[in-house]
């Protein structure tokens, strides 16, 4: 391996770049190549100014994560740090890319700091569980003032060079240009100017009003509810305004060691690394995708409106088909409010919205127009029928090599890709409503897909900014068949004696974004309604089946489209619905249940070992091509909580032998419903982990 960092003085610049790929991340090797190259400038004569850069695509981008729950290798960050600012000549950090987390700090270490127009600067250290632990925390706040640090530090968002400049951030914008020849220009300024080190260290912290914390505290209990980082970061900060700087520094290093023991730093750090692995898929390694500009959507209701309104937005032709003229004008309304939302919103620029009306979208009832599509996706009504339709239609009008797609939730898509005389071409693209709006879409190959077509579904989810997981098919692919599973769990929490209400608490508190009950509530009752309908011919009899949901749909509740289903939807806000403990009530009387107390730890202990155990099945079979694929899954589509990592990370967390036990102690009430996984049972016997999994 090259040294990572190198030194070389041209006309009494000392130059020193950083060449760690992909991102420059701060390796032990960056360290001790940092500290290095600085005692040998300390050391020479012929050296007026410093100038930091990174070579190829980016400045620093922060810790190298991957050595993060290892033991910390010495030159620590910070005492790295503190040597750059110590030197007696000005040191310039000339920044493009992404100047993130450890790297800014890096910058902050620096006297100035000047920047390419399109750099992006943040501190993300807090999404992956911890705080900017080398003075971050204690230079910002000197820089920018509390009340900027706070919210930069707590929430991890980044910023453009504009903002940047005026918080302080940097001392300038340069014109574009490479950071080398950007940074010795900066330099020779400076010199030249007479200018000294100027140490962030040493500058004054502005007093803040006293309630400043105070609210950061009651945003964060908001935001991130039941996180530990937001809040040292915000202690950290606090630090920084009554304690002498190094002192500060002590106090900072304290927080971020806690943090990095942590069982939330360990989830937070296998999401990021997951999401990077699910693209990584062994059967279309080195295949080449098919171009994709122009693209169909059939059906322009929610669920395809949302579709297009993504294409459309990442820059792709899409016309949207539906069956009549009024058919057409109502998808064409439905997709111009959105992008109208998009505009209102910020997101996006009146002409370019203009653009894409005029240009790029358009709407018709006749099939016809998909003849130059390079890949249709249908989401229409979820009956085999239909969409079997659609397909035949397309096999007959689309172009030889178009991709055609299904967004089926549950429907078997080999039997689709039957109707087609192309099964290799077809494929299913699931996505999650708002569409638009939510990061998930499962990519399900089915028996006969090519290659090329799965290929083909991974980049336009890189296109779309979905992250993407590779799915088998089964009835619900990764995420509804599990969905499906927990809910059954759910439910027989609710015979057994919680109420949905217990139940929907009791897993908003263990971090999820909704609970399950009012979940079912948004997607609508009568959808779950009609799976169950469908599967009833093949429900197994000693299915415990929960009937109080359908009691509900019985009576035209279908949840918030109605105005009522689990809870009433009022104007204040959902409340209740006190008619379902009388539903629920009537169904625990006819399975002749005597409904008995149940605390919140057994709710979560039942919803996790259902999800868990499922989960493992899913693995198993091949659904999911590792453990990691389910966790990206429930993570992106399904509200569970980033910094519990995805229920299989919790489930190494807490112990397979935990769930397994869980499982066995659910099945005394109910053993048809909770059945080991084999594979649940063989990891145990094993003493293995699902991360092993990962690792294979
Ligand atoms: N450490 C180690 N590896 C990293 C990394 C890091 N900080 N950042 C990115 N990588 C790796 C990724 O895992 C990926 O590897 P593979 O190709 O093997 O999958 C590769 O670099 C490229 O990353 P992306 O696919 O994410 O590339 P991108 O161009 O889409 O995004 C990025 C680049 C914006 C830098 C993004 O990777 C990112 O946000 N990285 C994390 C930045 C971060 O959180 N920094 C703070 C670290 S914590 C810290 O610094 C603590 C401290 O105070 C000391």
């Amino acid at each position: 391996m090259p040294d990572p960092v190198s030194l070389e003085v041209v006309d009494g610049i000392a130059i020193v770049a950083i060449a760690n790929p992909p991102v420059n991340a701060l390796s032990q090797a960056v360290r001790a190549g940092l500290a290095g190259v600085f005692a040998a400038i300390e050391a020479r004569d012929d050296v007026r100014a410093v100038v930091i850069y990174g070579s190829d695509r980016t400045f620093i981008a922060g810790a190298d994560i991957r050595e993060f729950g290892k033991p910390p290798l010495e030159p620590f960050l910070p005492d790295v740090i503190n040597q750059i600012e110590a030197c007696r000549l000005p040191v310039i950090a000339s920044l493009h890319g992404t100047a993130l987390g450890g790297g800014l700090e890096v910058a902050m270490g620096a006297h100035f700091r000047v920047a390419d127009p399109a750099a992006r600067f943040g501190l993300p250290e807090v999404t992956l569980g911890i705080l900017p632990g080398a003075g971050g925390t204690q230079r910002l706040p000197r820089l920018a003032g509390a009340e900027v640090a706070l919210d930069l530090i707590t929430t991890g968002r980044q910023i453009g060079a504009e903002e940047a400049l005026a918080i302080g951030l940097i001392d300038k914008i340069a014109a574009a240009g490479d950071p080398r020849t950007v940074g010795v220009a900066y330099a020779q300024d400076l010199v030249r100017q007479g200018a000294a080190p100027r140490r962030s260290s040493a500058l004054p912290v502005q007093a803040v009003a006293p309630d400043v914390f105070e609210q950061a505290r009651t945003r964060v209990a908001q935001k991130s509810r039941g996180q530990l980082a937001p809040l040292n970061c915000i202690k950290a900060v606090e630090g920084a305004m009554r304690l002498p700087f190094l002192e500060g520094l002590a106090n900072e290093r304290a927080l971020f060691t806690e943090l990095m023991g942590s069982d939330q730093r360990s989830a937070l750090i296998h999401a990021f690394f997951a999401e990077r692995q699910v693209a990584k898929v062994p059967d279309i390694k080195g295949v080449t995708a098919r171009p994709i500009e122009k693209i169909g959507v059939i059906g322009g209701g929610t669920m395809g409106a949302g579709i297009a309104v993504a294409a459309l937005l990442s820059g792709l032709k899409v016309t949207l088909i539906e069956r009549e003229p009024e058919a057409v004008a109502r998808a064409k309304a439905n997709v111009t409010k959105t992008l109208e939302g998009s505009v209102k919103r910020g997101k996006l620029a009146q002409t370019k919205f203009d653009d894409i009306m005029a240009t790029t979208f358009s709407a018709s009832d006749d099939y016809s127009q998909l003849v130059d599509a390079d890949l249709v996706i249908e989401a229409v009504f979820e009956s085999m029928e239909v969409k079997k339709d659609v397909f035949t239609r397309l096999d007959a009008i689309c172009k030889p090599g178009a991709v055609l797609a299904t967004n089926t939730s549950y429907l078997d898509i080999n039997e689709i890709a039957a109707m087609t005389s192309r099964p290799q071409d077809v494929i299913g693209l699931h996505f999650f409503s708002p569409a638009h709006v939510m990061r998930l879409l499962e990519i399900v190959v089915a028996d006969k897909t090519a290659p090329e077509v799965t290929a083909t579904g991974f980049e336009l989810a890189k296109r779309l900014k979905k992250v993407a997981v590779r799915a088998g098919v089964c009835d619900g692919f990764i995420g509804n068949r599990i969905l499906s599973h927990y809910r059954k769990a759910v439910d027989g929490a609710v015979l057994a004696g919680a109420s949905p209400f217990d139940v929907d608490r009791a897993l908003v508190d263990f971090g999820l974004a909704m609970g399950p009950f009012a979940v079912s509530d948004l997607a609508g009752l009568d959808i779950g309604w009609a799976t169950r309908k469908r599967l009833a011919p093949t429900r197994d009899p000693r299915e415990v089946y929960a009937a109080f949901s359908d009691r509900l749909c019985e009576a035209g509740h279908f949840g918030r489209k109605t105005g009522k289903g689990y809870y009433v939807y009022k104007e204040d806000g959902p409340c209740p619905n006190e008619d379902v403990l009388t539903h629920v009530a009537d169904d625990r009387a006819a399975k002749g249940i005597t409904p008995r107390a149940m605390s919140d730890d057994e709710i979560v202990d039942r919803y996790m070992a259902a999800m868990v155990n499922e989960a493992a099945r899913v693995v198993e079979e091949g659904i999911a091509l590792r453990p990691l694929d389910v966790d990206v899954t429930l993570l992106n589509g399904y509200g569970f909580p980033r910094w519990r990592g995805g229920p299989m990370q919790y489930a190494d967390t807490v112990g397979l032998e935990k769930i397994l036990a869980d499982v066995a102690r659910f099945a005394r009430e109910d053993d048809f419903l909770w059945q080991p996984a084999p594979l649940l049972q063989r990891l145990v016997a094993e003493g293995k982990t699902f991360g092993d999994l990962n690792d294979a």
